[in-house]
């Protein structure tokens, strides 16, 4: 798939931008704060309907604006998608699919992007939250479904919490909760551990390539793989961790709080490894998520780099541009071209872009 054209109104600091997209590869210059990440979060914005900066929405309207407008045309299966998306102030939003009015969730199927940005360099050292992130993030791309079990659980947990705020715990229905929480959390842990296992394999692989003879694995914080032993497992640990939950009054155990461990070559990448093997590994799973998606959903994803060249060796930087596919629509911010080989730049769009303008 490939976005060919993409408008903005009022969207953060770009009141009015047209932009058009006739090369497989596009560069956004400009100086710091100009709008080159705002022009790729609108983008990403369409694959996720969230912000990878904000949780709150109206962030995103140019200050003092009443509403912002993001539209798009999308090529898939040779055909011409219109994607328009419009938030008011109030908090009303409307999608639409080819000017008809359509669901968050069938408009989020549309475009599929990959987001590698300067904070995904971050991943190993960053909170468990943001491995969590990451990881739902790129299952909900492959599983549509995978965000509605999500909110379910989310749900329930909230309910739980709320429950153990209680001056008096009402015991019974605390245990119906939890019988619903590791059944949904079952289903989700399985799905994470699923995806994490293919990308182990392919990320392993490139790791090795650009280290030239690092092992990379990971460890995921729930041991078991099976539906229902995940849930058998989850069960046990809200029996044991009971006490602790009361005592902390909101729920410990599950899926939202768990964790992945990165390692290379059997040590926790996090606390040993240096930080160009960290950005190793992070280039190694983001090409690596780029490739699974490729292959589950049968599109190419737009591959979306903001400000990670300047950030990574020229060893690094050349693989990582390199083993983009002809196929991969790839948008890049930079702060300017020197970066870039002669030959790289014969066949990209540039644009430079000033105070939310294009130039
Ligand atoms: N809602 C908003 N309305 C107007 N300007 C905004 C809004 N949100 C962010 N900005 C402005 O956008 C600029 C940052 O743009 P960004 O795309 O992050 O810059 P960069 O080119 O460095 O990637 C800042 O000047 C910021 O004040
Ligand atoms: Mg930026």
């Amino acid at each position: 798939m490939k976005i060919k054209r993409l408008g903005l109104k009022n969207y953060r600091n770009c009141a009015d931008i047209k932009l058009e997209f006739p090369t497989k590869k596009t560069l956004i210059i400009g100086k710091n704060a100009q709008g080159k990440t705002n022009i790729l979060e609108s983008i990403y914005f369409l694959s996720d309907l969230k912000s990878p900066r904000t949780s709150v929405i109206s962030d995103l309207i140019k200050f003092k604006e009443p509403q912002f407008e993001i539209s798009a045309e999308v090529l898939k299966n040779d055909t011409d998608i219109e994607l328009d998306y419009t938030y008011t102030a109030e908090k009303k939003r409307e999608l639409k699919i080819n000017k008809v009015k359509s669901t968050p969730k069938d408009f989020k199927l549309v475009v599929k992007t990959v987001l590698f940005s300067t904070k995904d360099l971050m991943l190993l050292r960053g909170a468990p939250e943001d491995r969590r992130n990451w990881l739902d993030r790129a299952i909900s791309q492959i599983y549509p479904a995978y965000d509605e079990r999500l909110s379910k659980y989310d749900k329930i947990r909230i309910q739980k919490n709320n429950l153990l705020k209680n001056e008096i715990i009402d015991e019974a229905l605390l245990d119906i909760y939890n019988e619903q929480l590791a059944i949904t959390g079952a289903n989700i842990i399985y799905l994470r551990k699923k995806f994490l296992k293919e990308i182990e394999k392919i990320a392993a692989q490139k790791h090795k390539l650009i280290s030239e003879l690092e092992e990379f694995t990971l460890n995921y914080t729930c041991p078991k793989d099976e539906v229902e032993e995940i849930s058998d497992y989850l069960k046990q640990e809200l029996i044991e961790r009971r006490k602790e939950e009361f005592g902390r009054r909101q729920a410990c155990v599950g899926p939202h709080r768990d964790d992945i461990e990165f390692m290379i070559n059997g040590l926790d990448a996090t606390k040993f490894a240096s930080q160009g093997q960290q950005r190793t590994l992070v280039l190694s799973l983001k090409l690596s998520e780029l490739e699974i998606i490729k292959e589950k959903t049968g599109f190419y994803p737009i591959l979306l780099l903001d400000d990670v060249l300047a950030e990574l060796d020229d060893r690094r930087q050349n693989y990582l541009l390199k083993s983009i596919d002809d196929n991969t629509q790839t948008i890049i911010t930079s702060v300017d071209t020197l970066l870039f080989e002669q030959e790289f730049l014969k066949d990209v769009t540039i644009y430079k872009v000033d105070g939310g303008k294009i130039e």
